[in-house]
């Protein structure tokens, strides 16, 4: 069994005194989010209210989930903690590694043979840490997760943005960087400034073309790309209880795309029927014992203002199948002849060239089926494909059941391609061209969350837009971007104009969900013999060293660069093809701060060595300065460090010899990151002593002897021509991060702390 009932059971033990603890202290009823939250915290039972959108909060997650791009390096990382097993729950996913080309047998071998030191590294260091694994091919973490893990009322982390899928069976699930997980695997509290929350009414009914997919795409719409950003989004009401539970994953699962914390919906019979059709009962009867605390309470919902802090509400009976696209999620047009005229405005391939039905926003069997019926309606009125049709099933229990059940069959009578479950064209692994930079603008139609520039295929040209997986089906079929199946009719192979009916399909398996090899490896109970091997001359994995404290000397450092402008976390780490490096601290090193505009030639990569006066890039700089023993400064303007959570832009500056970052402001969780890696993160306390800092300039800490909770920094600024600037820095350090930075890591922390 994968699941955990004895740790769902104990949750359920705690929630009721706590959540009846966290009303009487805020003195009003709660959301559901305030419940899984209050239930939650660290320190137990709530003591006081909290302020949303203010206060920082350490909670402890019930489960931990990595996927196996992000999961290296966190697992590196863990490996550095001195434990024997992790803290929490935690399983590991192989998904994002297998591109899609042929079909799945092919590529899933490819993948084993591209990615198999990376496969075996993160199964062997799973095994000996007590976390569990699952194989390459045996699906994609969301939905794995949802079929296996997620539970009502629970709180789980996950090293991935689409973590927020399990909202759909009731949890509070939220995607953070690798640091974050390895603190929690850690046996650490992960802390959260509280969110504010977004309470989305649902009223009517879904029906016909429409599905839970054109909820979230409306709600983009309403709210836009940045709408949800520091917010719980909560939805209740009628409409929601006649969505699926896997629905409800969609409708989470797209709230990264608002930039939401994470998106949540009350206990309700779609959950229990989801959660005993994958065999687990006990869940839904222990969350039965308890189900008043697992929704927000009446009084909320009844008087939703007063409550949130925006409200949103839909009529679902009201709502039509939209599509959302080009190159961002919130940009909504409804199918059909609002598409004809935007799509001529702008200029739009009007053909579509494909059509992809996946991802773990809409992979589930529901969706499946949907989609294949009307692909059979396809083939029983004599259409022709007009398009391409690819299929990325989300789990190999979705993959075996739907073809148990047909449905495969009837995509692949149509000549659709069926590939890994897998991520595939969601995440840029999809071999459609040999030369993408250069490839022809056109349109794709999918069912995935993200339609960024070059993300399903590397093609600039690309223009990807959104839709439910039975609207992907039809305007693939059709091979028209305005394509509306509710009004529009097609000439088949006769020359008979023929008209799609409504989709229909099964929200579960009617004889149930069936697999055979579901993919899971559970680790050893004690795996203190697993021995972890990685060839020391591998360029994609390398064992950490533990940082050496950079100490209370810091004298004589030098300027690596000054950032102009914005220097978001892909700045200081690019993506990309750098993606393959992730497991490779010194490897990825070579692209540290190499987006970063240098304030004195306002270019990016092209900085000044004081050691011979001349100018090369970023990383070679620094590392020069390395061999030299000579400790180096970052310079940043405002919001240093926004963008991902990634914790590889604290790391590589920390690897290179990187000793602060000082800068007018941080983003907060890079911040944090650069503390947990032992460095100094330093703001500016006059802003525009930015502009004393010179190219040349040469800095001595004068009482880093003397840091401390709440006291400004000294930093004495020598420049060329001798003369000298004193710039007072402050910091955020409160004393156990000062002990992060005294003995080099929060990690060698935690490891003395455990005597290892
Ligand atoms: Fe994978 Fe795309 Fe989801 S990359 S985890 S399928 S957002």
């Amino acid at each position: 069994m994968a699941f955990d009932i004895d740790m769902i059971k104990k949750v359920y033990a705690t929630i009721v005194e706590r959540v009846d603890k966290a009303r009487e202290i805020t003195g009003k009823p709660l959301t559901l989010s305030e419940k899984i939250l209050y239930s939650h915290l660290w320190d137990g039972t709530a003591t006081k209210a909290f302020v949303r959108g203010k206060d920082y909060v350490d909670f402890a997650p019930d489960r931990i989930a990595c996927q196996d791009a992000t999961a290296q390096m966190a697992l590196l990382q863990f490996m550095q903690a001195g434990k024997t097993k992790v803290a929490v729950p935690t399983t590991v996913h192989c998904d994002h590694l297998i591109q899609a080309k042929v079909g799945a047998t092919s590529d899933l071998q490819a993948a084993m043979n591209n990615s198999s030191e990376v496969f075996n590294f993160l199964e062997s260091v799973s095994n000996k840490y007590g976390i569990g694994f699952w194989k390459p091919g045996a699906g994609i973490i969301h939905q794995v997760v949802l079929e296996n893990y997620a539970f009502p009322g629970g709180m789980m982390i996950g090293t991935d943005s689409h973590t927020v899928n399990a909202g759909g069976l009731g949890m509070v699930a939220i995607g953070v960087g690798g640091a974050d997980a390895v603190d929690v695997m850690a046996g650490m509290p992960w802390e959260l400034k509280f969110p504010k929350l977004i309470g989305v009414k649902l009223t009517g009914k879904i029906s016909g073309w429409t599905a839970p997919k054109d909820v979230i795409l409306k709600v983009a719409g309403i709210v836009s790309a940045k709408g949800g950003t520091g917010a719980i989004v909560e939805y209740f009401g009628p409409g929601a209880i006649g969505l699926s539970c896997t629905g409800k994953g969609t409708i989470c699962n797209m709230g990264a795309e608002i930039g939401a914390t994470t998106s949540t919906f009350g206990y309700d019979e779609s959950m229990e029927r989801y959660l005993r059709a994958t065999d687990r009962s006990d869940v839904a009867d222990a969350a039965n014992e308890v189900k008043e605390y697992l929704t927000g309470d009446a009084a909320v919902y009844a008087n939703p203002e007063q409550y949130f802090d925006q409200v949103i509400e839909i009529n679902l009976s009201e709502l039509t199948p939209l599509l959302n696209g080009p190159f961002t999620p919130d940009l909504s047009t409804t199918v059909g002849s609002a598409m004809t005229k935007k799509a001529q405005e702008n200029d739009w391939p009007m053909q579509v060239e494909w059509g992809l039905i996946g991802s773990c926003t809409n992979s589930s069997y529901e969706d499946l089926s949907r989609a294949s019926s009307i692909a059979q309606q396809a083939l029983d009125k004599g259409l022709k494909m007009k398009s391409e049709l690819g299929i990325n099933p989300g789990s190999e229990q979705v993959r075996y059941t739907a073809e148990r059940d047909g449905i495969l069959q009837v995509f692949e009578k149509l000549d659709a391609k069926i590939f890994t479950n897998a991520c595939g064209p969601c995440i840029g692994q999809w071999a459609r061209y040999s030369d993408p930079k250069n490839a022809p603008k056109n349109s794709i139609v999918h069912s995935f969350n993200r339609n960024f520039a070059k993300r399903a295929d590397g093609n600039p040209n690309t223009h990807a837009f959104v839709a439910s997986p039975e609207i992907t089906a039809a305007i693939a079929i059709s091979g028209r971007l305005d394509f509306n199946p509710i009004t529009d009719k097609l000439i088949n192979e006769n020359g008979e104009e023929v008209m799609f009916d409504e989709p229909t399909g099964w929200e579960l398996p009617p004889k149930g969900f069936e697999v055979k090899d579901n993919g899971f490896l559970a680790p050893e109970e004690d795996g203190s013999h697993v021995q972890i091997t990685v060839n020391p001359d591998s360029e994609r994995l390398e064992l950490l060293t533990p940082f050496t404290p950079i100490g209370n000397e810091i004298n004589g450092a030098k300027l690596l660069i000054k950032a102009f402008g914005k220097c978001t976390t892909d700045h200081i780490s690019m993506a990309g093809p750098w993606l393959r490096f992730r497991g490779h601290l010194d490897n990825i090193s070579n692209n540290c701060l190499i987006g970063a505009v240098n304030a004195y030639n306002m270019k990016t990569n092209f900085v000044k060595s004081q050691l011979d006066g001349e100018y090369d890039a970023v990383p070679k700089t620094a590392r020069a300065y390395k061999a030299a023993g000579i400790y180096t400064i970052v310079v940043g303007d405002h919001n240093y460090g926004e963008g991902s959570s990634r914790e590889h832009a604290a790391m590589e500056p920390r690897h290179l010899g990187v000793a602060a970052v000082l800068v007018k402001s941080f983003a907060r969780i890079h911040e944090t990151n650069l503390k947990k890696q032992g460095m100094l993160g330093l703001t500016f306390a006059t802003e525009t002593d930015y502009n004393l800092i010179l190219e040349d300039d040469t800095f001595n800490f004068l009482d880093l002897n003397e840091f401390a909770p709440g006291k400004p920094l000294t930093i004495e600024a020598v420049h060329a021509d001798g003369s000298k600037d004193i710039i007072v820095a402050n910091h955020t350090y409160n004393q156990s991060q000062i002990e992060w930075y005294n003995e080099g890591s929060a990690l060698n922390l935690i490891k003395k702390e455990n005597g290892a």
